[in-house]
This record gives C-alpha cells, structure tokens and sequence, in this order.
C-alpha cells in the first residue's frame, strides 16, 4: 500500500492549482453547469472580487508544479491546461454574450430582414459573466430574437428582434423571470435599417 501523505503531497500543487483556477472563475464555470439545471445565479459571485488573488495563487501553484515535475512532463501539461482554461472562462464567456463569439452560423439560418428592431436594456443585478449569460440564453430562446448581447461590465443588453414582435414590458418580463431580483428597463428603442 502507498502512503497516503507521500500521495497526497505529490498530488497538491497541482490539484491546488486547478481549485484556485477553478474558485477564480466560479461564477463562471460553476454558475454555467448550475444554468443547465436551470438553477437560477447563486452566490458564487461573493468570490469575484478575489479572483486576482486566486489569480496569483494559480499562476505560482503553475510555476510551482512545472518547476516540480518539468515542463515537459504530462501532469504539468494536464495542469496547465485545465487551471489556464479554468482562469480565462469569464473571458471567453464575456465575448460569448457580447455576441463575439458565435457557436453556429446564425445569421443565415435567421430570416433575412431589412429592418432590425434594437432594444437597450439597463439591467442591474448582474453578479457575473456566467449570470449574465443566463440572460442572454433567456433572449436567445424567443422566436422572433434575432440577436442578443448582454454586457455584464455596464449591466445592459441589447436585444436585436424582428420589428413588431415585442413591446418593451416584454423585454422587461423575460429578465424578471431569469431572476426576480434584476431590475429590467428599457431605456432605447429603434428601428435600425440592416442592409
Ligand atoms: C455597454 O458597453 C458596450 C461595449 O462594451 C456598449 O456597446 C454598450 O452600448 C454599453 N451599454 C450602455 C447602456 O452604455
């Protein structure tokens, strides 16, 4: 039998380096896993204040591991890997709900329309990107939605519908049912020639 505190002690400086990866996106990575059981944004976002110190912990607990074990071996790599995903998903889920990233060719499966009909939303309550992209999922779902954005920086979207469809009280609504407690209000409304 091995020794368990030899075991554990080898295992540290990386399984430590994935957790602080992982706790410094945890509104991001925890909150989206938590959006697919449609569990509505929990608490998580008390830790994004701290994510530059998790930040740091990760980057040593990395140079720590590759200093360790090298930088060529396959748990350094493993590590790497998961913890730099792990830091850098509120990144890469901002540009999703900014709409800078697409997961399908969207605009030609989408009727063409010369006229786009713009709402800008303030929505206060954002605690974060993986709350934020609750939201934009919530747009998204509506039949005549063309495109949403939702900016968790300022706490605004803007939603692109087809004109006619959709009322401001409507807009409002669907935030409300995302999570009673953001305040929704629509604070622009145009209709925007596309082509
Ligand atoms: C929020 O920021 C984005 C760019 O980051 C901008 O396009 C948008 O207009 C801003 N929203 C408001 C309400 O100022």
């Amino acid at each position: 039998m091995q020794s368990k505190s030899t075991l554990s002690s080898d295992k540290s400086s990386y399984i430590w380096a994935i957790t602080t990866g992982l706790l410094s996106s945890s509104c991001c990575i925890i909150q989206l896993v938590l959006n697919l059981f449609s569990i509505s944004c929990a608490g998580f976002s008390i830790l994004t204040p701290y994510r530059p110190i998790f930040l740091s912990f990760t980057t040593i607990l990395i140079l720590y591991t590759i200093s360790k074990y090298g930088i060529n071996s396959k748990r350094t790599l493993v590590t790497l890997l998961i913890s730099l995903s792990l830091s850098s998903s509120p990144e890469i889920v901002s540009l999703y709900n900014q709409g800078r990233i697409t997961t399908s060719s969207f605009s030609s499966e989408r009727p063409l329309t010369k006229e786009i009909e713009i709402f800008i939303v303030q929505i206060n309550g954002i605690s974060c990107e993986g709350c934020a992209n609750r939201i934009k999922t919530q747009f998204d779902s509506k039949p005549f939605v063309i495109d949403s954005k939702v900016y968790f920086n300022n706490q605004s979207a803007i939603v692109s519908v087809i004109p006619g469809n959709y009322k401001s009280i409507d807009i409002e609504t669907w935030v409300k049912m995302v999570d009673f407690k953001y305040e929704a209000k629509v604070i622009q409304q145009y209709i925007e020639n596309k082509y």
